[in-house]
C-alpha cells in the first residue's frame, strides 16, 4: 500500500514507519523535526518535511493519493500541556482537523481512506476500573489527554459522514527499543529512559513520584507494551474498520508494575547501581493505568511477543549504550 506516516521521525511513528517499510509498504514520513530526529526516518522512507499546521501542504501532500495514513504527529507532554494548553489543542486538534479536511477532498477521487490514529490512555483521567476497558469513561485530566480525546470524537464523526476506515489505538506506556530505533525525547520525562540515565551516570538519581499512592508498595503502577508490540497492532488496526465506522482499542499488556518494580529490574538488567530518591507526587499523575486489551486481542488477533518488561528494559538499554547522546 501507499502509505503516509505523520510523525514518522518520532519515537513511535519511526518504528511503525519501519515496519511498514519491511512489510513492502510505499512508506512517506512526514514530520516537523521538533520533536523527531531525521536520522530516525527509516532507509527506505521517503521524508517530507512539513507541519500539519499548513493546511494547504497537507492537501497538496494528500492529493498524491495514499490509501492509509497512520497519524502520529502531535505534542505528548501532560506537564507542558497544563502550563500551554492553547499549543495543544492547536498542534493536536488542529493539525488532526487538516488532516481529516485533506483526506476527505482527496479521498473522493483517489483513495486516502483508512486513518490509525495515535491515541493515549490519558483520555481515562483517573479510571475507576482497572484493567480499563474501551467503555470506561472518558474524563482527561489534562489538556494532552483532552487534545487526543477530542481528535478521538473527531475522527469518529468524520469517518461516519465521509466514509473513512478510521482506527484509535490508545497507547499506554510505550518502552524499550527497535534495533537502531529508540526513545530520544527532549526534554525526557518518562520513567524508563530517565532510570537508565541513572544507570548510564547520565543523572546522579531518579526520584520516585508519589510513595504514598494506594498500590501494594505505594508508588505509581503502569502497564508497559514494548514499542515492537505496539508497532504491531497498526499493521493490524489498518484493515480492522469497514467505511464509515471508528474502533477504538486500548494497547497494553494488561499488568502492571510499579515504579519501584522498574527500578528494580532497571538495576537486575543493567547490573548498575541506580540511586532512587524519594519525592512528592507529581501533578496529575494517576495511581494505576493498567489496560484490558481484550478487545483487540479478540477482534484483531494481536498479542505481545515481548511482555517481559526486563526485555523492554534491556532493549531500551542496549540502545541507550550503542547512542549515549541519542540521535
Ligand atoms: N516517574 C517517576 N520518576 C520520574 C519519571 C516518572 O517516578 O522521573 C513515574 C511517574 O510519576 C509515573 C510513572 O513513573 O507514575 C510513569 O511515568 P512516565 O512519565 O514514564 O509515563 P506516564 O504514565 O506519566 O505517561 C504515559 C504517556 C503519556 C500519557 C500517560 C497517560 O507517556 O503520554 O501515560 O496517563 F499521557
Amino acid at each position: 500500500m501507499k502509505l503516509l506516516v505523520t510523525g514518522g521521525a518520532g519515537y513511535v511513528g519511526s518504528v511503525v514507519a519501519k515496519q511498514l517499510v519491511l512489510a513492502g509498504h510505499e512508506v512517506t514520513v512526514f514530520d516537523d523535526l521538533s520533536k523527531g530526529h531525521r536520522r530516525a526516518v527509516p532507509e527506505g522512507a521517503r521524508f517530507v518535511r512539513g507541519t500539519l499546521l499548513d493546511g494547504e501542504a497537507v492537501r497538496r501532500l494528500l492529493r498524491e493519493g495514499y490509501e492509509g495514513v497512520l497519524h502520529f504527529a502531535a505534542l505528548s507532554l501532560v506537564g507542558e500541556s497544563v502550563e500551554r494548553p492553547e499549543l495543544y489543542y492547536r498542534n493536536n486538534v488542529l493539525g488532526t482537523l487538516n488532516l481529516l479536511d485533506a483526506m476527505v477532498e482527496s479521498g473522493t477521487d483517489r483513495s486516502a481512506k483508512r486513518l490509525v490514529f495515535s491515541s493515549t490512555a490519558a483520555v481515562y483521567g483517573e479510571p475507576e476500573v482497572v484493567p480499563i476497558p474501551e467503555s470506561a469513561p472518558t474524563e482527561p485530566t489534562n489538556p494532552y489527554g483532552a487534545s487526543k480525546l477530542a481528535c478521538d470524537r473527531m475522527i469518529g464523526d468524520v469517518a461516519r459522514a465521509h466514509g473513512l476506515a478510521a482506527t484509535s489505538l490508545r497507547y499506554f506506556n510505550v518502552a524499550g527499543a527497535s534495533g537502531e530505533l529508540g526513545e530520544d525525547h527532549d526534554p525526557e520525562t518518562h520513567l524508563i529512559p530517565l532510570v537508565l540515565a541513572a544507570a548510564l551516570g547520565k543523572r546522579d538519581a531518579i526520584s520516585i513520584f508519589g510513595t504514598d499512592y494506594s498500590t501494594p508498595d505505594g508508588t505509581a503502577v503502569r502497564d508497559y507494551i514494548h514499542i515492537e508490540d505496539l508497532g504491531r497492532a497498526h499493521a493490524l488496526a489498518l484493515d480492522a474498520a469497514e467505511a464509515g465506522e471508528h474502533r477504538v482499542y486500548n494497547l497494553g499488556n494488561g499488568s502492571g508494575f510499579s515504579v519501584r518494580e522498574v527500578i528494580e529490574a532497571a538495576r537486575a538488567v543493567t547490573g548498575r547501581k541506580i540511586e532512587a530518591v524519594e519525592a512528592p507526587r507529581r501533578a496529575g499523575d494517576p495511581p494505576e493505568l493498567v489496560a484490558s486489551s481484550e478487545r483487540i486481542r479478540d477482534e484483531l488477533g494481536w498479542k505481545p511477543e515481548k511482555p517481559l518488561l526486563e526485555d523492554m528494559i534491556s532493549d531500551a538499554w542496549n540502545w541507550m549504550l550503542s547512542r549515549p547522546d541519542g540521535y
